[in-house]
């Protein structure tokens, strides 16, 4: 990741997690639409025990709106709210509001038995690096937001953003480290750019995203760079090369280069809308 993780600063964002969730009602849970299991924290089912739960399928745009229905579907059936969102163009963000007031509906239900009235839902915006969260508070919140300040007592130290009568939101979001220790996400999110390229392979992993392009996306690669998907996932970098007129001195083919412009491309949604992970087949 951007960020590099040690044990200590793990235990660190958990202790910090685990002092901010009791100050809130409702955990805000951006995952990346492209892969939305690989940037999952695998603890923040554990932390937020007993929260009401809103998870966003953040960079909707950039995943294929077939999978992207297929995800939301998925989560939903595990019991969380889902919404569907593009932090950067702001889509999605009216339908947060509902969502907001629907899962913490019980909240609202035994404050107003207890009498209380008026006690705005209290939420926090957690996820793993690069997902999306600062874009999102900044999208979500928008500029005429006023942070609330430290409430003396109760929230010592911490910001509030009000977004209305209803709602305050934690102003920093907590960050959660993914599960690297596996293999797969790791490279998962390597393709989607939330780990440091110098220190990956890319000319590696862009014959795993061109077979992956090939078997899932059929026609995207030729459609993109006028080429033939045809032949070994070598044969298909080189004619990207090609394309590009990607060329080290001697006429000699660079194939890092194709691999830079074939992940800038995949990243910014330029190949199309494009999701890696799909709905486990069973769980559909
Ligand atoms: P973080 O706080 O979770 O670490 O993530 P951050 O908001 O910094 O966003 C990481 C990158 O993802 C940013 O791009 C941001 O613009 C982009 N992003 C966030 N939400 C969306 C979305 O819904 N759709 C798309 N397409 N992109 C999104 P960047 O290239 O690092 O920065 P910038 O060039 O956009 O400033």
């Amino acid at each position: 990741m951007n960020v590099q993780w040690y044990p200590g600063h793990m235990t660190k964002a958990k202790r910090q997690m685990q002092e901010d969730i009791k100050l809130i009602d409702l955990i805000i849970e951006l995952v990346d639409s492209r892969v939305p299991l690989a940037s999952r924290n695998p603890d923040i089912d554990e932390l937020g025990r007993n929260k009401a739960r809103l998870i966003l399928l953040n960079k909707s745009d950039l995943g294929d709106e077939r999978q992207n229905e297929a995800w939301k579907a998925y989560f939903q059936a595990k019991g969380f709210y889902v919404v569907k969102v593009d932090s950067r163009s702001g889509a999605g963000m009216k339908a947060i509001q509902a969502a907001i007031q629907e899962a913490c509906k019980e909240k609202t239900e035994r404050d107003r038995r207890r009498g209380i009235k008026n006690r705005p839902i209290r939420a926090m915006v957690v996820g793993i690096p690069n997902v999306g969260k600062s874009t999102f508070i900044n999208t979500f919140a928008g500029r005429a937001c006023a942070k609330t300040g430290n409430k003396p007592g109760v929230t010592k130290g911490k910001q509030w953003i009000r977004l209305n009568k209803n709602v305050e939101l934690l102003d920093t979001p907590g960050i959660l480290w993914p599960k690297f220790e596996d293999e797969e996400v790791g490279m998962r999110l390597a393709y989607i750019g939330s780990i440091k390229d110098d220190i990956l392979n890319l000319e590696e992993l862009s014959l795993t995203l061109i077979d992956f392009l090939r078997e899932k996306y059929a026609g995207a690669l030729e459609k993109r760079y006028q080429i033939a998907e045809e032949g070994t996932a070598v044969q298909v970098l080189e004619a990207i090369a090609r394309s590009r007129g990607c060329l080290k001195k001697g006429e000699e083919l660079d194939y890092a280069k194709a691999s830079l412009i074939l992940f800038d491309d995949f990243r910014s949604g330029k190949i199309g809308r494009i999701t890696l992970e799909w709905v486990p087949q069973e769980e559909k």
